[in-house]
């Protein structure tokens, strides 16, 4: 039986953090055997929230290569490619904005809160290209047949804006494109080092997985523990603490179990148990460090990977868009 397809991607606007990695790269590295995974550096849709820092989406792509291999993405099984390299993603959204209204992308629920979030950037008027996001984002999961978009909650809105594109396109020009299914992630989204729901780049509240050992050790000292505990023998509360928080993530479950236990009858001192948790921290990522600079020093490895991926991809898509024109009877003459 032929492996379904997954498309998933991630816009190259900074390096990935443990959020990422708990949320979506530990699914990605276990889904790679059994499925035929593409995931694709989205610079294009990057660009329409950073249009006036090119320099920024430049330099993440390659970044994003090295935290994907450093976390055991085979290159081998899975096709890493860059967005803007395929242009016929690019000419499939200009033919699918005709199928979808203003009004309904402005309805977006995951447009609307980002618009809403970037008021600086736009004012009082979001350009065309932002609105439109999910547009291209349609066409770049149909340009290559996906099955499955394996994503967060977040994109749920944006999968089904692309089923309707899929839908109506299907039902005026014949059944060309595959409708697509969203897999939701089970794994719920990490916190914060301040405690706040979203670890973010943005909010300086996060654990790289290329920061360095002092860098761990520092960004631990600084979390946000239960704010009535000030001496070691108060009794302390561990549901409220983020060092306990990330035991439970990268301790084994009695370990964790012993941390709240001696933090609730005050025979824990923080300081000791944010060094316990440093050292954890470090050595769970050590792997992923070690591979990362390895990576960093043999920059032939990721542009293999991307020239190859991109490769791969753009002749999928350049089959997908000899239907797509047949269909829509744009098929003029042989190229
Ligand atoms: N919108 C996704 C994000 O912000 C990135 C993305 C672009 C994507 N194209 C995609 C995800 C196609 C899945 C499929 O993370």
């Amino acid at each position: 039986m032929e492996k379904k397809r997954i498309v998933t991607g991630d816009r190259p606007t900074g390096k990935l953090h443990i959020g990422h990695y708990f949320g979506s790269l530990i699914n990605r590295v276990k889904m790679q055997d059994e499925y035929d995974e593409y995931i694709l550096i989205a610079d294009v849709q990057a660009l329409t929230d950073n249009f006036n820092n090119p320099e920024k989406v430049r330099n993440n792509v390659k970044e994003l290569v090295k935290d994907y291999l450093a976390c055991g993405i085979d290159p081998k099984k899975v096709t890493i490619y860059i967005q803007s390299m395929i242009p016929e993603t690019a000419e499939l959204t200009i033919y699918y904005s005709n199928l979808v209204t203003i009004s309904r992308l402005s309805r977006n629920p995951t447009v609307k809160t980002e618009i809403a979030q970037k008021k600086d950037l736009f004012g009082e008027s979001v350009t065309y290209g932002f609105l439109g996001y999910p547009v291209n984002q349609a066409a770049d999961i149909t340009v290559l047949n996906g099955d499955i978009v394996p994503a967060g909650e977040d994109q749920e809105p944006l999968i089904e804006q692309c089923r309707e594109i899929v839908r109506k396109f299907n039902s005026i020009y014949g059944e060309v494109l595959k409708e697509p299914e969203i897999y939701l992630s089970k794994n719920k989204r990490i916190k914060g080092l301040d405690g706040n729901e979203k670890m973010g780049k943005s909010l300086g509240n996060a654990i790289y997985l290329s920061d360095s050992e002092e860098e761990i050790l520092k960004k631990v000292m600084s979390a946000v523990t239960d704010p009535k505990r000030i001496k070691k023998d108060d009794l302390g509360n561990p549901d409220v603490c983020m060092v306990s928080y990330y035991h439970k993530l990268f301790n084994s479950e009695d370990n964790y179990n012993n941390v709240c236990k001696e933090c609730r009858e005050g025979l824990r001192g923080c300081v000791e148990c944010k060094k316990e948790l440093a050292k954890k921290i470090i050595e769970y990522l050590k792997p992923i460090r070690e591979k990362r600079e390895y990576l960093e020093a043999h920059p032939e490895i990721i542009d293999k990977v991307l020239i190859e991926g991109t490769k791969k991809a753009r002749a999928e898509a350049k089959k997908t868009m000899a239907k797509v024109k047949k269909a829509m009877k744009l098929d003029y003459y042989e190229d």
